[in-house]
C-alpha cells in the first residue's frame, strides 16, 4: 500500500529514487512521483509505472542529492498526476510522502481551508503537509518540531517522509502503523518502507517504532525522538538480503521464480526444525511459552486472504495431530465483532508481509485481552513480527510478485512443525506415527522438484480454458482450502472469475452453473475421500463440464473420466496442500500470461495491505 523511498548523501538522488521505487513498486503502482532538493524544490510526478518517471528530462539531468519519492495505491482520490505524492505545502517551501491513511482528514481540512488554504488534490495526504505548513508558519517552527506537533493532532496510520526548502540537508520521517526504515551508509542515508530499495548501497538499517520521528542529516548521525520530544535509543541492524534475492534471475516474472523456489524455500522453512534421522521435530519460537502454548484452550488464528487459506489448512492439522481446538478468523471481522477471547487462549497471526493493517489490529485487541500472541511472518522486523509474544520466521526470502506463493507453502510449513511438535509432545499422537509423518515431511522438497517439472503439462492445459470467464475449483479435507486458494490466485493475477468450493457443497448450488464452458479443477488426491471425490468428478462430468484433476501419481480412476490431470507425488494427506497447491499456481499464471496480464502487478492489488 504505497511505497516511499528518501535519499541524502554525494550521489545524484533521482537515479537513487527512481531504482528504489521499481523495488516497492509491488506495495502500488497507479502513480509515482519523486521530489527533488536543490536550491529549489523541483517535483515530478506520473499517473501509471515507476517507470513514467523516466520521462522527465529535467530530473534525469538533475543534480540534486537530496529527496523523496512515492509510488501509490490509491485510497482517497482516483490515480491521476495531481493525486500522485509527493505533495506540496501551499507555499510550495515542503514536499512530503505518505504511506497509510489519514482517518480525520475532513475535518483537518476544513479547519485548513478556513485558515486559507487551498487544495490541488483529493487526498488526505495534501492535508497533512498543508497541516505542517501552518504550524510551521503561525509558529516559526523548524521542520521536526512543526511534523511532530502536526502528527498530534492526526488520526490514522502513517509512514512519511518530508523535505523542507529552507532546511535543505534534511529529511525527516515519522511512522505509526505503516512501516518506515532508515539505512544508514558511507556519508548518505536512506528512508523507505523496506531494505529493498536500500541493500543495494548498505546493510545497515534502522526500524522505526510506531511514534517515532527520525531526522537525518548531511554529517550528522541519525536522530530518533518520540512524539513526545524524547529522545529514542536505536540499534542499527545488519539485514542479511542480497541482492539477487530481490531481482529476476533470468525469470520472466518474480511470480514464476517464487513458484520455482518452493523446493528451497519449503526446505529452507524446515531447516534446522527437523530432523528424522533422529526423530525429532522443534520450532524454536515456541519454546519460551512452551507450557502455555501447548496448554491453550483454543488456537485463534487470525490472518487475511492467502494468509488466511494458510490459517484453514492449519485448523485441520492443529485438530487432526495435536487435538488442539482451532478457529479461523478474518483478521476484519474478528476486530470489529468484540470476540470472546480470554488469556488461555493462543492467538496466531498468520502474515507474509508483517504489515497487514487488520492483521495488526486484530492482535492488539487480543493483547488487549490477554492472550498469547504467537506471530508466523516472513518479512523480518515488521509490524507484526515485533508486536507479537513470541513466533518463528518462514525465511522464504523476498516475495516480490502480488499473488503470494513461496510464502504460503512456507507458512504451512511452519504451522505442520508447530502442529508435529505439539502432538509428538502432548502424545496426541503414537511414536511410530509420529516418525512415520516426519520421514515423509522431509522428501517434500524433493516431491516439489517434481511437481514443479510438470510445468509444460500445466501450461498446454491453461491454453485450453485460458479463454473462461469463470472458473470452479472443488476439494475436501485438507484440499477444500487448495481450492479457495487456487481460485484466489487465478482470479487475482488473470480476472477470470474464480468460485472454490468444499466438493461435497457442489450440489448444494454451484452444480447450476456447470456446462460445457466450466472449467472444474477438481484437487483429488485424498486417500480418504477418494470416492467420494470421484463421485463428484463424475457429477461434473454428467452436466459436461471440463475437468482438471489433480490426482496422485498412478491414479486410474479419475484419470479415465478427467479431460486433463496433472499427476503429483503420493504423500501423507496432511502434507498434500504443500504439493497440489503448486500446479494451481502454475496454472494460474500461465493463464494469466496468456491472456497478457500483468502477473506481479494485478490491477487494482498491492503487496502490503496497510490499510484497513
Ligand atoms: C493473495 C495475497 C493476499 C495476502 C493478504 C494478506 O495472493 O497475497 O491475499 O495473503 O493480503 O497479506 P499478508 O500475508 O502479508 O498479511
Amino acid at each position: 500500500m504505497c511505497g516511499i523511498v528518501g535519499y541524502l548523501g554525494k550521489q545524484k538522488a533521482f537515479p537513487i529514487l527512481l531504482e528504489g521505487l521499481k523495488r516497492l513498486e509491488y506495495r502500488g503502482y497507479d502513480s509515482s512521483g519523486i521530489s527533488l532538493l536543490d536550491e529549489e524544490l523541483h517535483t515530478f510526478k506520473k499517473k501509471g509505472k515507476v517507470s513514467e518517471l523516466e520521462k522527465f528530462e529535467d530530473a534525469l539531468n538533475s543534480e540534486a542529492q537530496l529527496g523523496i519519492g512515492h509510488t501509490r495505491w490509491a485510497t482517497h482520490g482516483k490515480p491521476d498526476d495531481l493525486n500522485a505524492h509527493p505533495h506540496h505545502s501551499g507555499n510550495n517551501r515542503l514536499a512530503l510522502v505518505h504511506n497509510g491513511i489519514i482517518e480525520n482528514y475532513s475535518t483537518l481540512k476544513e479547519y485548513l481551508v478556513s485558515q486559507g488554504h487551498e487544495f490541488k488534490s483529493e487526498t488526505d495526504t495534501e492535508v497533512l503537509v498543508h497541516l505542517i505548513e501552518e504550524i510551521q508558519e503561525t509558529q516559526n517552527l523548524d521542520l521536526e518540531t512543526a511534523i511532530r506537533f502536526a502528527l498530534k493532532k492526526v488520526v490514522g496510520a502513517f509512514a512519511i517522509a518530508v523535505i523542507d526548502k529552507e532546511q535543505p540537508d534534511i529529511i525527516v520521517g515519522a511512522r505509526k502503523s505503516s512501516p518506515l526504515v532508515v539505512g544508514v551508509g558511507e556519508d548518505e542515508f536512506f528512508i523507505a518502507s523496506d531494505a529493498t530499495p536500500i541493500i543495494k548501497y548498505t546493510n545497515k538499517i534502522i526500524y522505526l517504532d510506531d511514534d517515532e520521528i527520525v531526522t537525518i542529516q548531511r554529517g550528522k548521525e541519525v536522530q530518533i525522538k518520540s512524539l513526545e520530544n524524547e529522545m529514542v535509543d536505536y540499534t542499527i541492524e545488519k539485514v542479511d538480503l542480497k541482492l539477487e534475492e530481490i531481482e529476476k534471475s533470468g525469470y520472466d516474472h518474480f511470480m514464476l521464480k517464487e513458484i520455482f523456489q518452493q523446493d528451497e524455500s519449503i526446505y529452507e522453512a524446515m531447516r534446522g526444525r527437523i530432523n528424522a534421522a533422529e526423530g525429532w521435530v522443534t520450532v524454536g519460537g515456541m519454546q519460551d511459552h512452551y507450557n502455555r502454548i501447548a496448554n491453550a484452550e483454543r488456537f485463534i488464528i487470525v490472518a487475511c486472504g492467502t494468509s488466511w487459506h494458510a490459517g484453514m489448512i492449519a485448523e485441520y492439522i492443529f485438530e487432526e495431530l495435536a487435538r488442539i481446538p482451532v478457529e479461523v478468523e478474518y483478521a476484519s471481522e474478528f476486530r470489529y465483532r468484540n470476540p470472546i477471547i480470554g488469556p488461555k487462549d493462543v492467538v496466531i497471526a498468520l502474515s507474509q508481509s508483517g504489515e497487514t493493517a487488520d492483521t495488526l489490529s486484530a492482535l492488539e485487541l487480543a493483547k488487549e485481552k490477554g492472550a498469547l500472541i504467537y506471530g508466523i511472518v516472513n518479512n523480518v522486523g515488521s509490524s507484526i513480527a515485533r508486536f507479537t509474544d513470541c513466533g518463528s520466521y518462514i525465511h522464504a526470502g523476498p516475495e516480490i510478485g502480488v499473488a503470494s506463493t513461496k510464502a504460503f507453502t512456507s507458512q504451512l510449513v511452519v504451522l505442520t512443525l508447530m502442529a508435529l511438535d505439539l502432538a509428538h509432545k502432548r502424545g496426541t499422537i503414537t511414536k511410530s506415527h509420529f516418525q512415520k509423518l516426519i520421514s515423509e515431511f522431509e522428501l517434500i522438497p524433493q516431491k516439489v522438484k517434481s511437481v514443479l517439472s510438470q510445468a509444460e503439462n500445466i501450461k498446454s492445459i491453461a491454453s485450453e480454458i485460458k479463454s473462461a470467464s469463470n472458473a470452479l475449483y472443488l476439494g475436501r479435507g485438507y484440499n477444500f482450502p487448495i481450492a479457495l486458494e487456487g481460485a484466489l490466485k487465478l482470479k487475482e493475477i488473470s480476472y477470470i472469475h474464480a468460485e472454490g468450493y468444499p466438493a461435497a457443497e457442489m450440489k448444494h448450488g454451484p452444480i447450476a452453473l456447470i456446462d460445457m464452458y466450466m472449467p472444474v479443477i477438481v484437487i483429488a488426491t485424498n486417500k480418504n475421500a477418494y470416492e467420494k471425490i470421484f463421485s463428484n468428478v463424475q457429477e461434473v462430468k454428467a452436466r459436461k463440464g471440463i475437468v482438471i484433476a489433480i490426482v496422485s501419481e498412478g491414479d486410474t480412476e479419475i484419470k479415465k473420466i478427467a479431460d486433463f490431470t496433472i499427476e503429483i507425488p503420493h504423500t501423507e494427506d496432511v502434507f498434500s496442500p504443500l504439493l497440489s497447491s503448486i500446479p494451481l499456481q502454475l496454472l494460474a499464471y500461465y493463464i494469466a500470461v496468456m491472456r497478457g496480464c500483468n502477473v506481479d502487478q494485478p490491477r487494482n492489488l498491492a503487496k502490503s495491505v496497510t490499510v484497513e
